[in-house]
């Protein structure tokens, strides 16, 4: 049982008096160390990770060791070296790397420092390269904070509110098939592309005027949303018919997380554009655009960051990048084989408990939705606090999504033994919680 001492108590309030509110946790974790599969507070409780602190810590204990190596020695030797302005072999040789993870024909990078940062240059080069002006975008997506990324973003009112207008971007449904009323996955997929086709581009734009769509493989904020393949495959067509570029957002779906390096892999499908961020540093802050050789190139000075393609978060991304290259067969394997164990449990816990509503994913990137009870589907919104909360109390960390979802994401190396563990833990927590709701 987890101990709340008077020290976490203590950074709690000096937080809410110094730092502006942000999303945080119906819980009370305050980091100290650990970043491997366990984590511990500063009150040396000790945790089981099924957040990977928000997709970031992909890998486990072997490449994270790499990165922080890596990043230590390249603090020794020089940290900042100003790419935006000046040229460094090390962050070359890392996008050489890079550009061999995406499909043929996939040559050229832009090194910024976050998630939002690779989408705005995303669409920004999106918009240089087709000279067109709109952006469409998914109900239910996130993309990021800053502007054009958030303008983009519909996954909740509050990040949206007071923050418009925003740019021009037109919102589309996003395939949600355990919500969609009136068919299965199928069905849901053509409606929402007929909905994007005969709707959005031919009463609300001209195709001609969009430079983009953009759009998570698996929704991540959103709730952990898998769309069925047929959708993207239309959604893929529907672009190139009309010179729209697809731009992928891999910010968290990517690296990995579905056993393969790019989510989007696994629809059969490529976007002209990809984004990728979180995982991509190994740790540090990284964001990375990837755009195909054929869109040609960005005229000089109209895009750039001070800190993109700093030198110790490039060797971190590349320790964590070589580890991936020489790991991948069992690296998906692991994926393939845990994701299934850990599916296979939460299935039996959606048998065996009411509000366990939906549980979906692909590989490692997993999310189990709760509701009031099966039939009426209505999010159980504060259930699912209760539940983290729960979690958290036996030693679990996790991490909400959507209106009433939680995402199952540990590392994707993580031990049978550990997930064992933490789905006990987990278990234990929808045990507790639906029974209240019961009784
Ligand atoms: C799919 C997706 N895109 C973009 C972002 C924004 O990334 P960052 O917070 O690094 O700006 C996130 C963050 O959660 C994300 O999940």
């Amino acid at each position: 049982m987890i101990k709340i001492t008077k020290s976490i108590e203590k950074v709690l309030e000096r937080d809410a008096k110094v730092i502006f509110s942000m999303k945080r946790v119906p819980y009370p974790f305050v980091a100290d160390h650990g970043d491997g599969d366990y984590v511990y507070d500063i009150a040396g409780n000790k945790f089981i990770d099924f957040t990977s602190f928000i997709s970031v810590y992909n890998l486990g204990e072997d490449g994270r060791i790499a990165s922080r190596k890596a990043a230590k020695a390249q603090i020794d030797k020089m940290m900042h070296a100003a790419f935006t302005d000046f040229y460094a072999e090390l962050p070359v040789r890392f996008a050489e790397k890079l550009v061999t993870m995406f499909p043929k024909g996939f040559g050229r990078v832009f090194f910024s420092n976050s998630g939002t940062e690779a989408n705005e240059a995303a669409l920004k080069f999106a918009k240089m390269f087709t000279k067109r002006q709109y952006v469409i975008g998914f109900y239910g997506a996130f993309h990021g904070r800053s502007y054009g990324s958030l303008g983009v973003t519909a996954s909740s009112k509050t990040q949206r509110a007071h923050f418009g207008p925003f740019n021009s971007v037109i919102h589309a449904p996003y395939p949600y098939p355990y919500r969609f009323p009136y068919g299965d996955a199928n069905e849901c997929a053509r409606f929402c592309i007929s909905y994007l086709r005969d709707t959005i581009l031919e009463r609300d734009v001209d195709p001609e005027e969009v430079a983009a769509i953009m759009i998570e493989p698996i929704q991540g904020e959103g709730g952990y949303v898998v769309p069925p393949k047929l959708f993207m495959k239309e959604l893929r067509k529907l672009a190139s018919e009309h010179g729209i570029l697809l731009i992928a957002d891999e910010v968290q779906s990517g690296y990995m997380r579905t056993g393969k390096f790019l989510a989007l892999d696994n629809f059969g499908v490529e976007a002209d554009i990809y984004t990728m961020a979180k995982a991509l540093g190994g740790g540090l802050p990284l964001g990375a655009t990837i755009a195909r050789s054929s869109l040609g190139d960005i005229p000089r000075g109209s895009h750039g960051t001070t800190f993109g393609g700093n030198l110790p978060e490039i060797a971190s991304a590349e320790a964590a990048l070589d580890y991936v290259k020489r790991n991948m067969k069992s690296l998906q394997s692991n994926v393939k084989k845990k994701g299934k164990m850990i599916t296979d449990r939460l299935n039996e816990m959606k048998d065996d408990y009411e509000i366990v509503g939906d549980v979906r994913g692909m590989g490692m990137m997993i999310g189990v939705e709760l509701v009031k009870d099966k039939d009426s589907k209505i999010p159980a919104i504060r259930e699912s606090d209760d539940v983290l909360v729960e979690a958290f109390r036996n030693g679990l960390l996790l991490l909400p999504c959507g209106k009433s979802s939680i995402r199952i994401i540990p590392p994707i190396t993580s031990t049978e033994a550990d997930l064992t563990k933490g789905l006990d833990m987990f278990e234990d927590a929808i045990k507790k919680i639906d029974a209240q709701k019961r009784n």
